[in-house]
């Protein structure tokens, strides 16, 4: 089983341009075609939160055609740029999201068993793992012990070293972190929020890593009172593989063209010159 994971999408109405420089639906729309000419082709594609920048009915009206050229399953949950209404409205007809209450639900029907967390606190841009949240995933967790499980949620659960998104990470961490430990079967934490590739090891055994954008990233800088800003790094999405004899093994791809490919060797010799 393959997923690619797309995320922070940050669409806006139809011709804006996010923070007068990214130009997000192009972005988004050269993510989509990467994944959909992938060859293995995903089974499914996640989407880990900031599908908007603001939220607004029109912003998902746009995103729904962005993803069209998808001709797999794919599955969104919310970031702190998302409104949980308009984004329940856009994509309830999809089958997935639940009719009220937070957007958590899980998908069965796959290899590996898909998990799906909702970190927002509306009007803030940090998240948060409240109690009937973590309750709700104890439960489901609880319910399939022994199937390989993949949580995705917007908010990361850990400390990443940018202090000014560590600022706007995700209450309840601690508390997430000793449920997992307590779930032997979750292979992965897939996050969004960081706009850049980063991985921790949560709760004693699970890999919880973030992603970088379909569109800008956040910079990277690890001193203290780093500015938060963003860089137009390459943009990129994960590929990550279920292999057969269990476990996952993940892939950071960018998007763009790049010249290559050139070969290693010719005529059975390492190429010297
Ligand atoms: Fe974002």
């Amino acid at each position: 089983m393959l997923i690619a994971q797309i995320t922070d999408f940050h669409i806006k109405a139809r011709g804006k341009i996010a923070y007068r420089v990214v130009d997000t639906a192009s972005c988004l729309a050269a993510a989509v075609a990467a994944v959909a000419a992938l060859d293995p082709a995903p089974d499914i594609v996640v989407g880990t939160g900031d599908l908007t920048d603001f939220g607004r009915p029109e912003e998902y009206a746009l995103l729904r055609e962005l993803l069209a050229p998808l001709d797999k399953p794919v599955y969104l949950i919310p970031g702190n740029h998302d409104e949980r209404e308009a984004m329940r409205r856009a994509f309830r007809g999809d089958g997935y999201l639940p009719a009220s209450g937070f957007l958590n639900y899980t998908v069965e029907d796959q290899p590996v068993r898909l998990v799906a967390l909702d970190t927002v606190i509306p009007g803030a841009s940090g998240g948060r793992l409240c109690d009937e949240r973590l309750q709700w995933l104890d439960r489901t967790l609880a319910a399939a012990p022994d199937r390989p499980t993949l949580i995705i949620m917007h908010h990361q659960p850990f400390a990443t070293g940018i202090a000014h998104m560590d600022r706007i990470g995700c209450d309840g961490a601690d508390k997430f972190a000793e449920l997992l430990a307590r779930h032997a079967q979750v292979e992965r934490v897939l996050c969004g929020h960081l706009h850049r590739s980063i991985q921790a090891r949560v709760g004693g055994h699970a890999i919880v890593s973030t992603a970088p954008s379909t569109a800008h990233q956040v910079a990277l800088d690890l001193s203290p009172n780093g500015p938060s800003v963003f860089v137009m790094e390459p943009p990129g999405y994960q590929l990550h593989l279920c292999r057969p004899e269990g476990g996952m093994v993940s892939h950071t791809a960018v998007i763009g063209d790049y010249a290559g490919p050139y070969p290693f060797w010719e005529n059975g010799a390492q190429i010297d010159e």
